[in-house]
């Protein structure tokens, strides 16, 4: 969109707009406010990741004359300054907003000017007024519902922000900046889409008549530093021995699936699990939108496409899973296991492609299992089930359970040893598990996780490796 198109649909003024026809929803605010609220992460256990959150500023009041200064000030720069570039014109504020001050004495003392230009600004070269939000640092996720209504988690918590747009329009115009440079469009033939910011965030957004709000925008902010393994014995996701052991069958080169819920931390375990690969290693990473950080020197990221306007063009994970095993990997990683894919993603484990890593949705490791072999059917191979067993139990040496527990702490639940096929039945060997052992006053939960004092099968493998694990890892010590 040209610079003149773009400020002309963030400044019409509001009553010569014409409104998308949104539903009036009067009572429907309160309870999505009131479910965003219930669904609020109780994080607590865990210190933000930097400097605490500011806190929250009240709404700042804004005169009539403030409005039209600004007003005046986007005419004015639609008018005379449309062919320059946006930054020559945001260099040029301060003389432009004086000279309108000139010519319209009543606006003397509209209001904070500095405030004005940061809005101009914004609105002029990032995303309008949510981009304070996605500079701070402390905001992990940013959620517009319509123009009037924008959250912001920081630390975990979920919270309503000052932060308004003008109307529908303001919203559909930053939303045209997100998604245009990436050859998306968004408007009634094609009301949703995925998108992803220059800095890695990811956006989803909908529009009415879908969205009843108004627009509707999430991003979840890309995190510039993901946790590390030190962040995840801190928060108590697991413990040192579990770390140590899983670093151990990171480098044995043992094939490993993360298992759990949806926000259970799965994909964060993953990128940690990715960590302790050799930087010697190629690692060819598959997912679906881009979340995996790694530091090694070595890695080549693929990600899926979705199909174009006219269905077409679909590149699936299974696709990318078939053609990295072309690509001479030494490592395969990936994002989240879903589908047909699993049959690939298996055999490339059974024929070489040791020191594989991936997740999938499942609530334990026996139901990862069973949800495995619905996924290998879901290829189309129509294989006998004793044969997809085989396949599971040859592939997988370790499943890593992650869970987000009532109080809102994310653990790893189990790590379990896949042993084999016995008959019919794939043997399943817990190594390390949580013990519950109850619930506090504020709802916390108690318990420890405590190694089973079962030695792995693998142990013996390992130490061929090289790798050694003091067997002291394997028994519960004394309080
Ligand atoms: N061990 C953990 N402790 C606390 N928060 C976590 C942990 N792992 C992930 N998170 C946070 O939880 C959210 C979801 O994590 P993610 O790894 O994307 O989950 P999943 O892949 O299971 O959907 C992110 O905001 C992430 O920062
Ligand atoms: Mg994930």
């Amino acid at each position: 969109m040209s610079l003149l198109a773009r400020l002309q649909s963030k400044n019409q003024p509001e009553n010569t707009v014409e409104q998308p026809i949104v539903k009036e929803q009067p009572n429907t605010d309160k309870a999505l406010e009131a479910k965003i609220e219930q669904k609020t992460e109780k994080i607590t256990a865990i210190p933000p990741k930097k400097t605490a959150a500011p806190k929250k500023k009240e709404a700042p009041q804004v005169s009539d004359e403030y409005n039209e200064l600004k007003t005046l000030t986007f005419k004015h720069i639609i008018k005379e300054r449309q062919s320059e570039d946006v930054e020559a014109i945001v260099a040029d504020l301060d003389t432009i907003i004086e000279e309108i001050l000139k010519e319209n004495e009543h606006l003397d003392g509209a209001g904070n000017l500095d405030k004005l230009k940061a809005e101009l600004t914004n609105d002029l070269t990032g995303y309008g007024p949510i981009n304070p939000l996605l500079l701070d640092e402390n905001v992990s996720e940013v959620m517009v519902n319509g123009p009037k209504h924008v959250y912001a988690e920081r630390g975990g918590k979920l919270e309503l922000t000052d932060v308004t747009f003008r109307d529908n329009d303001h919203v559909m115009a930053v939303l045209e900046k997100i998604v245009a440079p990436l050859g998306r469009r968004i408007d009634e033939s094609s009301p949703m889409v995925d998108a992803r910011l220059q800095d890695g965030s990811r956006v989803n957004a909908i529009i009415p008549p879908l969205a009843l709000n108004g627009p509707t925008i999430t991003i979840r902010k890309f995190s510039k530093d993901p946790f590390t393994i030190h962040d995840l014995i801190r928060f108590g996701t697991l413990t040192e021995e579990m770390a140590e052991f899983i670093k151990a069958c990171v480098e044995a080169k043992l094939n490993m699936f993360v298992s759990g819920g949806t926000g259970s931390g799965k994909t964060t375990t993953l990128n940690v699990l990715s960590s302790f690969i050799s930087n010697k290693d190629r690692i060819v990473t598959i997912e679906d939108a881009a979340e995996l950080q790694l530091g090694q020197d070595h890695v080549v990221s693929l990600e899926t496409r979705p199909p174009n306007i006219e269905g077409k063009g679909a590149i699936s994970i299974r696709d990318l899973v078939r053609n990295s095993l072309r690509m001479r990997p030494d490592r395969i990683v990936i994002g989240e296991v879903r589908s047909g894919e699993a049959l690939d993603m298996l055999q490339a484990m059974n024929t070489g492609h040791d020191g594989s890593l991936a997740t999938g949705h499942a609530n334990s490791p026996r139901d990862m299992i069973s949800r495995l072999e619905t996924m290998v059917l879901m290829a189309g191979m129509e294989l006998p089930v004793k044969a997809i067993r085989e396949q599971i139990a040859g592939a997988l040496d370790v499943i890593i359970q992650q869970s987000r527990l009532k109080d809102g702490t994310r653990r790893i639940t189990n790590i379990t040893e896949v042993q084999g096929l016995e008959g019919d039945i794939i043997v399943l060997q817990d190594i390390f598990t949580f013990k519950q052992s109850g619930v506090d006053d504020n709802g916390k939960i108690i318990g420890k996780l405590v190694p089973t004092g079962i030695r792995p099968q693998f142990y013996e493998r390992m130490e061929h490796e090289g790798i050694h694990l003091p067997a002291s890892i394997f028994t519960e010590k004394e309080e």
